[in-house]
């Protein structure tokens, strides 16, 4: 445990200043540490290997790489902004991997929620084995670990991290944030130049929306589960509550709901809207979403994307509620 508790010597990351402090003694240390090899990162589009990518990018340049996987639980916009912002405006090698189909395909049919995990995070380490395979003269792999993730885990659910070590991959470890909080993490990251939109990102699971596709994923539903994510993401941030609220989301139980179009009976999907707040996941109140803004929610949801009649609003805190319905 001894190289895993936070040096006294590090003070709280809370202004830009110290933030500039950090990056720049980081930077050096990555630079002795990394030496001429390269390095490898899993990019998730995640706040922590988000922020671990622009500080690599800025230590070593050309000797970062790094591998995006879409499994295609990713919430809509996301792989295209990590190729945007990685490849494009920073200039690094990022190996962009679709396994969308073999992803949906090991999960046909799973529909419970720890199979459905094991499997998400069996296969990830499996396609990111496989790419880093191809690579050559890779010394090092970066993980954005962060301090929470040393100290604490609830037990309640395998919470397998998408980008967990591999087994068979036997670099040696960089992990430039493990001894930072998130607050401290997202300073960095602004510091670095990330976007907002990257750097204040909502808490998300590493199962992604597969865990709120409900039980077994299937295509229709998990294509519905992100256009409704995506249209809370935007309400939210029209009503200035994008910043403030903790996590929000939608959710599709698999169940079907009656309901009334053109005068005829309709046999649809219902979607749930979840939106909580809290300081380490462990417990969550509810947000208390205004009236006009849900009502908002609904029509959209009811009107813009085919196959929904009916919308839930989850008023279950945690405990006794996982924030997550499974
Ligand atoms: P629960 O649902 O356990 O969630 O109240 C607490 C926090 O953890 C997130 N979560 C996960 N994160 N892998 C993750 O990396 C997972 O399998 C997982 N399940 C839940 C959840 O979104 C919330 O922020």
């Amino acid at each position: 445990m001894g190289n895993n508790v936070r040096p006294a010597s590090l003070s709280r990351i809370n202004t830009p200043e110290l933030a500039e402090k950090f990056i720049s003694e980081q930077v050096s240390e990555l630079r002795r540490q990394i030496g001429d090899k390269k390095v490898l990162l899993a990019l998730s589009g995640g706040v922590d290997s988000s922020v671990v990518a622009a500080l690599l990018i800025r230590a070593v340049g050309r000797q970062f790489v790094a591998v995006h996987v879409n499994h295609g639980l990713l919430r809509k916009g996301e792989p295209e902004q990590v190729i945007e912002v990685f490849r494009h405006q920073m200039g690094a090698e990022i190996v962009y991997v679709d396994a969308v189909d073999r992803f949906l395909d090991k999960l046909a049919g799973v529909s419970d929620p720890e199979k459905k995990r094991k499997i998400i995070g069996a296969e990830f380490i499996s396609v990111f084995e496989e790419e880093a395979k191809k690579l050559s003269g890779i010394g090092f792999l970066a993980q954005g670990t962060i301090y929470p993730d040393i100290l604490e885990s609830d037990g309640v659910k395998a919470h397998h991290n998408v980008g967990g070590l591999p087994e068979g991959l036997r670099f040696e470890l960089v992990e430039p944030v493990k001894f930072l909080y998130k607050d401290e993490v997202r300073m960095v990251g602004r510091a670095l130049g990330l976007p907002d939109s990257m750097v204040d990102r909502q808490p998300f699971p590493g199962p992604g929306l597969g865990v709120r596709c409900v039980g077994a994923i299937t295509r229709d539903r998990l294509e519905i589960v992100r256009e409704y994510d995506a249209i809370l993401r935007e309400e939210f941030a029209a009503a200035g509550l994008a910043g403030k609220v903790w996590q929000y989301c939608t959710i599709v139980p698999d169940i079907r709901s009656t309901g009334i179009k053109d005068n005829k009976r309709t046999d649809d999907r219902m979607v749930v809207i979840r939106a909580v707040n809290s300081v380490d996941a462990t417990s969550a109140t509810v947000e208390e979403i205004p009236y006009p803004l849900l009502h908002r929610l609904v029509k959209r949801i009811t009107t813009e994307v085919p196959g929904v009649n009916r919308v839930l609003y989850d008023l279950s805190p945690k405990p006794v509620a996982t924030i997550e319905w499974e």
